[in-house]
């Protein structure tokens, strides 16, 4: 089966789908020949859907993207205001209810986030999400077993993170790694691939709003994601698929208070040229 195919009777032969394909694998005389896949595109093509989703005539369609193509209509975007509420008023919440997320509702935010962009459109990044208790309190001890190590070796980093006094508060049942989250959001990867790390980051900030926008607080685990990186333990807990490493991590849970002001920012350092 080809790359394409084309509805002859509905293209106009205006080559967006042409002008839109990020590797122009699509050529055309504009208004007088059907669009046609170069040789090699079938290999080189990305699966990114502009061709398709450009047509106004849905004239063009890729066999191997069955799914659903729902419309899109530009114009019912959310406005200025709306954005300043999601994006000012996301808080990093480290005081949870002791209640899991109803997964169904994280699995349906996930499925939105999975829609953000990748490199390449490789999506090669998985979720997990740990809402066990018992496991969350393993995985925690492992981390904390990283710090410990920190502080034992002197490293600048444990004073830099306040190890010491955050290794003391976990001994008497305050967890300032996880905050006591009911659930844990894990991004892994391939270890050989470069982007993973960035494509984690775009997957989970677009997540973060995404959950914040449906009441399900969030915040990033900075201290576990480094732990995960540097012990061996952690890692091992963690189980992840042979050649996978953690890229991101991220606390889930309801919040237990709500914000009532938006705290301003530093000035942005912007410079146009
Ligand atoms: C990469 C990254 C790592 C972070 N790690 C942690 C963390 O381990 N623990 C924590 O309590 N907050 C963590 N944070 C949250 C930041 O402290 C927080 O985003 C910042 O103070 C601004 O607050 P806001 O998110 O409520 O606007 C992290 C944030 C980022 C972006």
């Amino acid at each position: 089966m080809g790359l394409l195919t084309i509805d002859e009777d509905r293209c106009q032969k205006d080559g967006l789908c042409a002008l839109v394909c990020p590797f122009r694998l699509i050529a055309l005389e504009v208004g007088k020949t059907f669009p046609r896949a170069v040789p090699g595109a079938k290999e080189r093509c990305i699966r990114c859907g502009h061709c398709q989703a450009v047509c106004p005539h849905g004239a063009l369609a890729l066999p191997d993207m069955e799914q659903e193509w729902p419309p899109f209509e530009a114009g019912r975007l959310p406005d200025l205001a709306q954005l300043t509420q999601l994006v000012r008023g996301r808080r990093s919440i480290r005081v949870y209810r002791q209640k899991s997320v109803d997964r169904e509702l994280l699995g349906r935010c996930i499925e939105l986030a999975h829609f953000a962009p990748t490199a390449r459109n490789s999506q090669q990044i998985s979720w997990l999400v740990i809402d066990d208790k018992e496991e969350l309190r393993r995985l925690t001890e492992h981390a904390f077993d990283w710090m410990r190590s920190l502080l034992a070796s002197d490293d600048p980093l444990a004073g830099h993170y306040g190890v010491q006094g955050l290794i003391r508060a976990w001994e008497k049942g305050y967890d300032g790694i996880l905050r006591h989250a009911p659930g844990l959001v894990v991004m892994h990867g391939p270890q050989d691939y470069r982007l993973a790390q960035m494509d984690s980051t775009i997957l989970l900030t677009t997540f973060e709003l995404i959950a914040f926008a449906q009441g399900i607080g969030t915040c990033w685990a900075g201290f576990f994601q480094m732990a995960a990186g540097n012990w061996l333990a952690l890692q091992e807990a963690l189980q992840l698929p042979e050649g996978h490493g953690l890229t991101a991590a991220m606390m889930v849970g309801y919040p237990r208070f709500s914000f009532q002001r938006l705290p301003p920012r530093q000035q942005t350092r912007l410079s146009w040229r």
